[in-house]
């Protein structure tokens, strides 16, 4: 079940041992290693190791957080020992430690800048813990991107340091309005709108309308069975788009065509990996039942599983599958177009989708571990994808709990956000489906299923 175990392991050692990037470069045998790796233990060496974009805050930053938190944990933190308080850290933002980490530096999230900086990667969103087991791929649901960069920009502004491109940004737009989701979409949009279909920088550029929307990213394992990336699957898949993430202005169009290389490692990491099998006890004659409704029910969208799998890659449209309507509205035909006619689509020889009208029904492989569930992340459990009525209006995870009977996260339900909640990182711990963009609604197929169809789907999709 520890996705780590089954890890290149001589590379998380190598990393290291080696102290990371800057000091590979200087390292003679560096190159040899690196040709020694497979592409896809390359493509982790390389997202693990290598900055790509500048640092967000130090280790002193980091260290000092607790300060500028709210009283009780405040005071709990200030008594606590430096390793207690590291924990306490992780908890609050949903970070985790690095394979083998000694418990210093950089979360599994974010690369050292080999000066003590803390520089985000891909991981920061696309790794994370599933009951409680770090897992790689997995997206990460417990990140609290927005209540990190806050606070450690009002630390910033109190310790008379400078602010980093995060902490700037942040003021501009919303980070993510709840654990575990981001504007990440709308990240891509603003910075996609400064470059060229060279991916130059431009000096002309109009900021484009933001339709700002929390998504939930997808996990990693699946990316090999797709040839149609993102939740409304309008992109042919690329290593190419995958760079859209670094395309800070300082990270000129040449810098980011020669990472090309690179990230086509990074593809071939994320198309390694295999979904997590599910830990705890399966009845399997139930099972076996599921798997039969499931094929008449639910394949024709969601494709078929084991030997002979087969996915269609298919968009339902929105009226069809009625879910939250913001992620597709946030992206304009022209938007599409404009990716497809740039370098990101090879000027036009990929096949897009530039006007999807709807979400791919994605594939269910590893499901029970990628809660929650749609592209926003709105529904905890599979039991609540399977029971529309009853999904909750205002849910709270809790922080390591795995819902065995409903499968998917534990959590708490309630009407409402609690009075309690007042400030915004607070607020931020309940998913609101009442808010723009968090509407748990829609996807009723399963209502032509009985109870008993419904008890054995459940039971069927924990095998996938
Ligand atoms: C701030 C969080 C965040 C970071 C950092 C991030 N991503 Fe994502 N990623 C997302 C979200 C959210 C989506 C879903 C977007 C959508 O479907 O519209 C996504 C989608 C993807 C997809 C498409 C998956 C699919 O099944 O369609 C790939 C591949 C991907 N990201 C790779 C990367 C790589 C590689 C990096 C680092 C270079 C990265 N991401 C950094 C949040 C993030
Ligand atoms: C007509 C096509 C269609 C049918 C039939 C269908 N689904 Fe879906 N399903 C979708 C689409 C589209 C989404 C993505 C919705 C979104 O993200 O907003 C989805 C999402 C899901 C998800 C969440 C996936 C994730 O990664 O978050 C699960 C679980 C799921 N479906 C299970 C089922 C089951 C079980 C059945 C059969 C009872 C079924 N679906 C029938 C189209 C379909």
């Amino acid at each position: 079940m520890n996705r780590f175990a089954r890890f290149p392991y001589c590379v998380a050692l190598l990393c290291v041992g080696l102290g990371g990037w800057l000091s590979l470069q200087t390292a003679a045998h560096g190159a040899d290693d690196l040709s020694r790796m497979t592409p896809a233990e390359r493509g982790y060496y390389w997202l693990t190791t290598k900055p790509y974009l500048p640092a967000d805050f130090d280790d002193e930053i980091f260290e000092s957080l607790w300060k500028v938190w709210p009283a009780p944990l405040r005071e709990q933190a200030r008594s606590a020992t430096p390793a207690d308080r590291r924990k306490m850290a992780f908890a609050r933002y949903g970070l985790i430690e690095r394979p083998g980490s000694s418990g210093s530096g950089p979360a599994l999230g974010y690369t050292s800048d080999g000066q003590g900086g803390w520089c985000m990667n891909c991981l920061a969103c696309h790794s994370g813990k599933v009951a409680g087991q770090p897992t790689l791929g997995v997206p990460n649901s417990h990140y609290a991107l927005e209540t990190l960069v806050s606070e450690v920009r009002q630390l910033k502004l109190q310790m008379g340091k400078p602010l980093s491109h995060m902490d700037k940004g942040g003021l501009g737009m919303p980070l993510g309005t709840s654990r575990g989701t981001t504007n990440a979409v709308i990240f891509g949009v603003a910075l996609g709108a400064m470059r060229d279909a060279d991916l130059n920088v431009r000096q002309d550029f109009k900021v484009p309308k933001f339709i700002h929307n929390d998504a939930d990213a997808p996990p990693f394992w699946n990316v090999r069975r797709k040839s149609l990336l993102y939740a409304d699957g309008f992109a042919a898949k690329s290593h190419r788009l995958l760079l859209q993430f670094v395309m800070l202005p300082r990270n000129t169009g040449e810098t980011l065509r020669g990472w090309e290389e690179e990230y086509r490692d990074i593809l071939a990491w994320i198309e390694s990996l295999e979904a997590p099998r599910y830990p705890f006890e399966i009845q399997r004659e139930l099972a076996a039942t599921g798997r039969t409704v499931f094929e008449k029910q639910c394949s024709r969208c969601h494709g078929t599983y084991g030997e002979q799998a087969s996915y269609p890659n298919q968009i339902v449209p929105l009226e069809e599958v009625q879910t939250d309507p913001l992620r597709l509205q946030s992206l304009t035909v022209e938007r599409r177009e404009q990716m497809r006619d740039s370098w990101f689509g090879d000027y036009g020889k990929k096949p897009y989708v530039v006007d999807p009208q709807g979400y791919v029904a994605q594939p269910l492989n590893g499901i029970w571990a990628s809660a929650p569930y749609f592209h926003n992340g709105s529904v905890p459990t599979l039991w609540h994808v399977l029971h529309p009525d009853e999904r909750p209006v205002v849910w709270r995870r809790t922080e390591e709990g795995y819902d065995l009977e409903k499968v998917g996260l534990e959590v708490k339900v309630s009407d409402q956000v609690p009075a309690e909640a007042k400030s915004a990182a607070e607020q931020r711990e309940y998913f609101n489906t009442r808010r723009p963009g968090k509407s748990a609604a829609g996807h009723t197929f399963p209502n032509s299923l009985t109870e008993d169809e419904k008890r054995a789907v459940l039971e069927y999709l924990k095998t996938l």
